[in-house]
């Protein structure tokens, strides 16, 4: 009788082995530095250098491109300096033994003109605005209708991606996720309430996944389909998306993933607002089936209900954000049963800061949070 799997089972990641199947689900913590520089910083590698006992990180979503700013103090992988910021991350977290995936990321239509240089109006598949609002220098601001991306623009935006890809490599990852979720720009060319395109990239379940699976390609090659994972939210509504048949347009996305033989796809349930707002409640066990590879699921797991869906195998990894920021020794609390911290929402992002890194008070909430016990790791308290 084969051993059942739980979160401490090792799980062989195409040549990387994770010692656990705790993954740290990707957060962003708008703790970049030198303001439009987006360049991370020795803080931000002390941070994920705490979470090393995961059993894989994945690092905040990090913007491919300079039009591509939905939050202030983000980080991006587009310069040299940047490449080199995240390259500390990177060699943090494997000096402590830890493996480390880079999200890459482009907002799109969730970008706003007052976080970018020159005030540049951000692109999407079509001139449709966003529901919502984001935090920028001059307060809450709504999102502002998009520029639809002209044919010859999309296949730039892929090289971005391609371009963020090799940086990543360049920064001593180990691997990168592709962010597909939350109303971003890979979602945006998925769902129909976004992409109303009547060229090549939209209308048919073909088109609108055709900007996926083309980055995909791209990024596979630089990095190994191993290498590469993405990230998609069938029931999200963030954002403002929705789409007129989400099983059926996800149901077809994850099955022309199956043609990469990718690291992992990464699912997320319905979230509570998601319900809230109207969303369907799809849950990741209804493409198990569909999708032949390595599925890792998120959204509300605890420990015990995480233990369930490995020992049913209706997933081989869970990720975890909220209980992750708030526990940087994760897998251990959940090996002992121990008390978990309480997530503190308020500082989960860091309002605007253009000042030396020094003053901008960004330990508060990200490196502070206390381990369980006298912690093996050098992290300030
Ligand atoms: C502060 C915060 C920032 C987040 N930023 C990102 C992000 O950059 N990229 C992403 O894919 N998801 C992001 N998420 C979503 C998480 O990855 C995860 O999907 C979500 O928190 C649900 O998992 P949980 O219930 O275990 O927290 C963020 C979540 C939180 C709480």
């Amino acid at each position: 009788m084969s051993k059942t799997i739980d979160l401490f089972t090792p799980f062989e990641l195409g040549s990387l082995t994770l010692p656990n199947r705790v993954v740290m689900a990707p957060m962003t913590r708008s703790r970049a530095g030198q303001g439009e520089k987006k360049i991370p910083t020795t803080l931000n590698a002390e941070y994920y250098a705490q979470r090393v006992s995961a059993g894989l990180i994945i690092t905040e979503a990090t913007q491919v491109s300079p039009l591509s700013t939905a939050y202030a103090n983000t980080p991006g992988i587009f310069t040299a300096e940047q490449t080199a910021g995240w390259k500390l991350v990177a060699d943090a977290v494997h000096q402590q033994g830890g493996r480390i995936f880079l999200q890459l990321w482009h907002a799109g239509r969730v970008a706003h003109p007052l976080l970018h240089p020159e005030g540049a109006t951000p692109i999407g598949p079509s001139a449709i605005a966003a529901q919502g609002q984001t935090f920028t220098p001059q307060g809450m601001q709504p999102y502002v209708t998009p520029r639809a991306l002209e044919l010859d623009e999309i296949s730039e935006i892929i090289h971005q991606f391609q371009q963020g890809a090799e940086n990543a490599l360049a920064a001593g990852f180990d691997g990168v996720e592709l962010h597909g979720a939350f109303g971003y720009l890979i979602d945006q060319f998925l769902q129909d309430n976004a992409n109303q395109r009547s060229d090549r990239y939209g209308g048919s379940l073909e088109n609108r996944t055709r900007f996926l699976l083309e980055m995909t390609q791209v990024v596979t090659q630089v990095w190994g389909a191993k290498r590469v994972g993405i990230k998609l939210s069938p029931s999200n509504t963030y954002n403002g998306m929705a789409d007129s048949n989400a099983v059926e347009t996800f149901s077809y996305a994850i099955d022309a993933l199956n043609a990469f033989d990718l690291a992992y796809v990464h699912l997320m349930e319905a979230s509570e607002a998601d319900l809230r707002h109207g969303g369907q409640k799809i849950p990741t066990s209804l493409f198990r089936p569909l999708y032949k590879g390595t599925l890792m699921v998120n959204c509300g797991y605890t420990k015990a209900t995480a233990m369930t869906a490995l020992s049913e195998n209706n997933a081989d990894l869970v990720s975890f954000g909220n209980l992750f920021l708030a526990n940087p020794d994760l897998p251990e609390r959940f090996r002992l049963d121990a008390p978990l911290n309480a997530p503190d929402s308020a500082t989960f992002y860091a309002p605007p800061c253009n000042d030396s890194i020094e003053n901008c008070g960004f330990e508060k909430g990200y490196t502070d949070y206390p381990f369980l016990q006298s912690p093996t790791l050098e992290h300030s308290h």
